[in-house]
């Protein structure tokens, strides 16, 4: 049995991107860059190209080689992949010679390595597949992915002799003129045989940049004589990210596939160029998206929504049948049949049970919002307990901080709350209570009680609707 080990190079501090943010934390699409290379690694199995090669098995995590802020991207990333320290920042080569005492810890011990870097976040599963299967079935030292590149660019650029043999791969910084003419590039996507490799890297000199360059390798190897095998990719799955103009081209790229998957799957996106759709965002079929609306996070819309237009919804689960106008939510839960907006803001915490309608102007935050409960203009529920069928009139809010403490509102089911009502918190308003219009409730209102004015007192309590004998075989 074949087995290979993976590993991503991920130590860089990233320099060009002019950030206190380690580079390969910067998100694309809402996720970072690292976990885009690390989705695509664990893929490698499941991919058409793997499926005729059984034989071939990564039983290890892959092998992450972190530096500049290590332990910050060790914490985002977590334990999906085992980690090695590069102590010194010396270039790719001597990145790659750190990770390995992590490698030949592995048992069984790796035939093949696979070597990537985290900063090229479009690399599929299927590419990745392709040069390690074109390895394993040519039995060379190294094989590598190129790109072809129609203009000037920073990648290291691809020497062949006049019989088509690669030689060497040269990096821009010390590429002659006529070198930089030439399309082929390397893309930054390797197989190595272990054993040829780790006395090679060990032997490697340092360079004039003062850099150990692991694309030193390609032409050490071709000098040997060794055999050195390249797949032909897409440069567009291997476009690198540098700095932030490239880390947006590459977003633009990735933004577009997402929203065509969508597309694909039934979602009707009125205007992709306005529209952003975060990585690992799920919408139903037959949802329509209108222009203007940014989706993120960890969001799951529903089936037959209209979302948007100029709408914001970040790490919420929206329930089938939805309609969100011009609104923001965040980390909100709407069961189905929920109407938000024009205009309102559901803040973290807010849940609105089936059916509820809120809005124009309303705000929610950390309330739970009954079934079929209304709630339009002008209102604020903070910290709040409603049930169903409840009328919240304009302009009603809860006075929820009492300058120290954020305190709990509850209102009963079948409640009436009169416009402009002041429930200054905590307070509770019973089962089918009501509020006069401009009424400021400080102190509990029993069931079935109408209260007015400042502060609200009793004025009538009505009797329990009583329930017909019918309705109460049915409540049994
Ligand atoms: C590298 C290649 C270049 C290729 C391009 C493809 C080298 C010398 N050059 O150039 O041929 O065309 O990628 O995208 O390899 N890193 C470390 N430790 C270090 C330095 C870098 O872990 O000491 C990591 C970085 O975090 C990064 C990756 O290696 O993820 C690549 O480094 P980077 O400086 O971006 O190399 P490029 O200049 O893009
Ligand atoms: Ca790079």
């Amino acid at each position: 049995m074949n087995t290979y080990a993976t590993v991503v190079l991920a130590a860089g501090k990233g320099t060009r991107m002019r950030s206190t943010l380690p580079k390969v934390l910067h998100p694309l699409a809402g996720v970072p860059l690292l976990v885009h290379v690390l989705d695509a690694i664990e893929a490698i199995p499941s991919t058409k190209t793997f499926a005729s090669h059984t034989a071939l098995t990564s039983t290890h995590r892959p092998v992450v080689v972190l530096g500049h802020e290590a332990a910050q991207v060790e914490s985002v990333i977590g334990q999906r992949c085992q980690y090695a320290l590069q102590a010194e920042l010396l270039g790719t080569g001597h990145a790659l010679l750190s990770a390995q005492p992590a490698v030949d810890a592995l048992d069984p011990l790796p035939q093949t390595i696979l070597v990537c870097y985290g900063d090229t976040p479009l690399i599929s599963a299927e590419m990745l597949a392709r040069v390690l299967i074109e390895h394993l079935t040519r039995q060379v030292t190294i094989t590598f992915l190129t790109g072809q590149v129609t203009g000037p660019s920073d990648y290291g650029r691809v020497i062949r002799d006049s019989e088509g043999r690669v030689q060497e791969i040269v990096e821009v910084k010390r590429a002659t003129e006529e070198q930089k003419c030439i399309r082929e590039v390397n893309s930054g996507v390797y197989c190595f045989d272990r054993a040829w490799l780790w006395p090679m890297l060990h032997a490697l000199p340092r360079n004039a940049v003062g850099e150990y360059y692991l694309t030193d390798l390609i032409g050490i190897a071709s000098r040997q004589g060794c055999e050195i095998a390249t797949v032909t990719g897409s440069l567009e799955e291997t476009l690198g990210i540098n700095n932030r103009v490239q880390l947006a081209a590459v977003e633009r790229l990735l933004r577009q596939r997402i929203l065509e998957q969508h597309m694909y799957d039934g979602v009707t996106i009125i205007d992709p160029a306005t529209t952003y759709i975060d990585s690992g965002v799920t919408i139903g079929i037959d949802t329509v998206i209108l222009p203007g609306t940014m989706i993120t996070g960890k969001t799951r819309i529903g089936s037959a929504c209209r979302i948007g237009p100029g709408t914001t919804i970040d790490h919420s689960i929206v329930g089938d049948n939805c309609v969100i106008r011009n609104s923001a939510l965040e980390e909100t839960i709407l069961e189905e049949g929920v109407q938000v907006g024009p205009f309102s803001h559901c803040r973290p915490g807010a849940y609105l049970a089936r059916n509820v309608r809120m809005g124009n102007f309303a705000e929610v935050k950390n309330s739970y919002v009954g079934a079929e409960t209304d709630m339009h203009h002008f209102s604020y529920l903070g910290d709040a307990t409603v049930g169903e069928h409840v009328n919240i009139g304009a302009g009603t809010i809860t006075c929820n901080y009492d300058g120290k403490r954020k305190n709990h509102t509850n209102i009963g089911s079948g409640a009436f709350i009169g416009s402009d009502t002041m429930l200054v918190a905590p307070v509770n308003v019973g089962e089918h209570a009501a509020t006069g219009a401009g009424a400021v409730v400080n102190k509990d209102v029993p069931a079935g009680a109408l209260v007015v004015g400042v502060p609200a007192r009793v004025l009538r309590i009505s009797q329990p609707v009583e329930s017909s004998p019918e309705e109460s075989n049915k409540k049994e």
